[in-house]
């Protein structure tokens, strides 16, 4: 029968435990990391979420009871030992915060035991990760996921007090909302209440706040659990939380303000980094154009270039083709890379074609001038050379280059750029490269709709320049939206919302609906707009996506306690799942027949 702590009282944590307390007595509880018995001496590695101190059993000390139990001790037994602070007899353990130090056992009481785990508890595992997520309560005792854990908590703690001082209320908002379609996909709730009807989780707080703002509240902040479902990525969950924010009687750089000071405080309180202000901004037209991308990554070069004026008289068809057709011509510079192997080329040219490039054309310049390339044979010298003058090519260099409509080219030379970046490993992870990203369009014609749908959401402000070209050409109209991007991650985004009814129906109609859709839609918020709108702003950060880059991870997985993997289920609990014919004989739902046999 496992013992209990009835009159022990933990004094300290592992780790907490320092030399200053040589020759005190202490009493520690948490799990054996592990236990080697030399012998006459048992050593233990006892853990906690704090670290790990080791503890020295002798029968002199713990009896002859106290050093039976101990031969007892297996991996992840949950004991506790009172002992004695001493200077470690043997050598020091440089790896150990406690490295100096251990503990001669008087007292030993095994809470619990426990069955050899699936895996090891251990720092860089080396465990699959769906077993890791099956056996998430063991995968969140190994130290790496315990320190993504508390750093996540010190940055909401931290985000907390610097928004409260700063004069930001928390105000919470509701889980189960009405459905307001525009954005992701939603998920629904049925109820039984209304037999038939839905509610839908939030995607985001957005509508609250705005509401808020109307309510006079001003200021608003929520760390808020929000919930899309869509197709899942690396930084994609199907449940995400975001650190919401809006505020009133503000302009585009009133936010950037708070934000820049927020994000230099946290980064120096929980990793001690420091953010330069202001935060480099730029255009989105500036970022596709150099970067092809609207999350840019600013770690490294090999920004993108256009060439169409230097080839729309050449001999090469799919350059004239592309050009022809509306499109453009543009490549980047792999600096250094003249002499990757054909293979490698080759495994390039089909990442690209995952972007929808219908190919990629390529020159190389030898180390004596001479060029290596798909095309050159359709150009004049002349031609190749002002090519590598604009792409700024030296000998020893690789030039890519996509021809094809704007967003084609983007979307391709965006992405080749990160991976030649990610092959030759140029992504430091130390660094932190953030870039406000400003004057995003506010439409985007939709092939599938066929309709302009709003870039942001249907209540972003177009820029005041801009409004004139709202009914003759309003895909060119730029929105008062920005994104904060950290080393080409976007982490945050957000708005200035319209608040004048004529504006707000003018984009309805541009979206396509009628008076009233946007009444059965959006009728709560456009009746508050009735009764007195401040002007208001306000930005939603991926919280997860924050943390990952804070704690150098790859995935917000290794940030969020439970996370769901690729096909939106849990591992460990197994949701989604079925549920009994009476739940839902209560909601009213028959499950379709050929669902049933699955
Ligand atoms: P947006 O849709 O850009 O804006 O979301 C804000 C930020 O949330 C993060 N994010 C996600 N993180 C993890 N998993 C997801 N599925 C996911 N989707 C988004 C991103 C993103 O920048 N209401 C507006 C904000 C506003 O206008 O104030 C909004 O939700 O980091
Ligand atoms: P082809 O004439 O089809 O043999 O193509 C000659 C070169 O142009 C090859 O290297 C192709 O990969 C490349 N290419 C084909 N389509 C494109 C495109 N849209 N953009 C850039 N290069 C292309």
């Amino acid at each position: 029968m496992a013992e209990t702590m009835k009159g022990l009282k933990r004094t300290h944590r592992c780790a907490e435990v320092t030399k200053k307390e040589i020759g005190n007595e202490v009493t520690l509880m948490g799990w054996v990391q592990k236990s080697r018995n030399k012998g006459g001496i048992i050593f233990v590695d006892l853990r906690d979420r704090s670290g790990i101190i080791q503890i020295i059993f002798e029968e002199s000390d713990v009896k002859a009871e106290g050093f039976a139990k101990a031969e007892k001790l297996r991996s992840e037994f949950v004991i506790a030992v009172v002992g004695r602070v001493e200077a470690r007899s043997g050598a020091v353990n440089e790896n150990l915060a406690t490295g100096e130090i251990e503990i001669r056992a008087t007292e030993l009481r095994i809470l619990s035991e426990a069955q050899t785990p699936p895996f090891p508890i251990e720092e860089d595992s080396k465990t699959k990760e769906d077993i890791r997520l099956k056996y998430r309560f063991l995968d969140l005792r190994r130290p790496d996921i315990q320190k993504n854990l508390m750093l996540r908590s010190k940055v909401a703690a931290s985000v907390r007090n610097f928004l409260s001082e700063e004069g930001f209320l928390e105000v919470e908002t509701p889980m189960l909302i009405k459905s307001t379609p525009e954005g992701a996909r939603d998920y629904l709730v049925p109820s039984r209440v209304h037999p038939g009807k839905f509610y839908a989780l939030p995607q985001s707080p957005q509508l609250f706040k705005q509401l808020l703002m109307c309510s006079g509240y001003d200021r608003y902040f929520q760390i808020a659990k929000c919930f899309r479902d869509e197709d899942l990525r690396a930084d994609r969950q199907p449940e995400f939380t975001q650190i919401d924010m809006e505020l009133s009687f503000v302009d585009i750089d009133d936010v950037i303000d708070v934000n820049e000071r927020l994000l230099k405080k946290i980064f120096k309180e929980t990793i001690g980094i420091d953010v330069q202000l202001p935060i480099q901004r730029i255009t989105w037209q500036e970022a596709m154009d150099r970067f092809g991308s609207d999350k840019p990554d600013t770690r490294f070069g090999m920004e993108l270039k256009d060439i169409s004026d230097l080839v729309a008289e050449c001999g090469f068809g799919v350059f004239t083709g592309a050009l022809e057709n509306g499109g453009s011509v543009r490549g980047i510079n792999a600096e250094g890379q003249g002499a990757m192997p054909r293979k490698k080329i080759d495994a390039l040219v089909n990442f690209a074609k995952d972007f929808g490039a219908k190919g990629l054309a390529y020159l190389a310049i030898n180390e004596d001038g001479t060029y290596k390339s798909s095309f050159a044979k359709f150009m004049t010298e002349e031609e190749l050379q002002a090519i590598v003058e604009r792409m700024e090519g030296k000998p020893g260099d690789l030039l890519f280059f996509a021809a094809d409509k704007n967003k084609v080219v983007w979307d391709v030379l965006g992405n080749l750029r990160l991976e030649i970046a990610r092959n030759l490993e140029l992504l430091d992870k130390d660094k932190f490269n953030f870039l406000w990203v400003t004057e995003f369009p506010l439409l985007e014609w939709s092939e599938d709709q066929n309709r302009y749908v709003a870039m942001h959401h249907p209540f972003t402000m177009p820029m005041e320049e801009d409004l004139d070209k709202l009914d003759s050409a309003p895909g060119e109209v730029r929105a008062k939206a920005y994104d904060i991007v950290l080393n080409g991650t976007e982490v945050g985004g957000g708005s200035v919302r319209i608040f004048q009814s004529d504006i707000q129906s003018k984009m309805f109609e541009i979206l396509g609906f009628t008076q009233e859709e946007a009444e059965e839609r959006f009728g709560f918020l456009l009746n508050a707009f009735k009764y007195g709108v401040p002007p208001h702003a306000g930005l939603a950060y991926g919280f997860d996506r924050l943390v990952m880059l804070m704690a150098k991870e790859d995935s917000i997985r290794e940030v969020i306690a439970f996370p769901k993997v690729k096909d939106a289920s849990c591992l460990m609990t197994n949701a989604p799942d079925v549920v009994d014919e009476k739940q839902l004989e209560e909601l009213e739902i028959v499950i379709a027949e050929r669902r049933k046999d699955n």
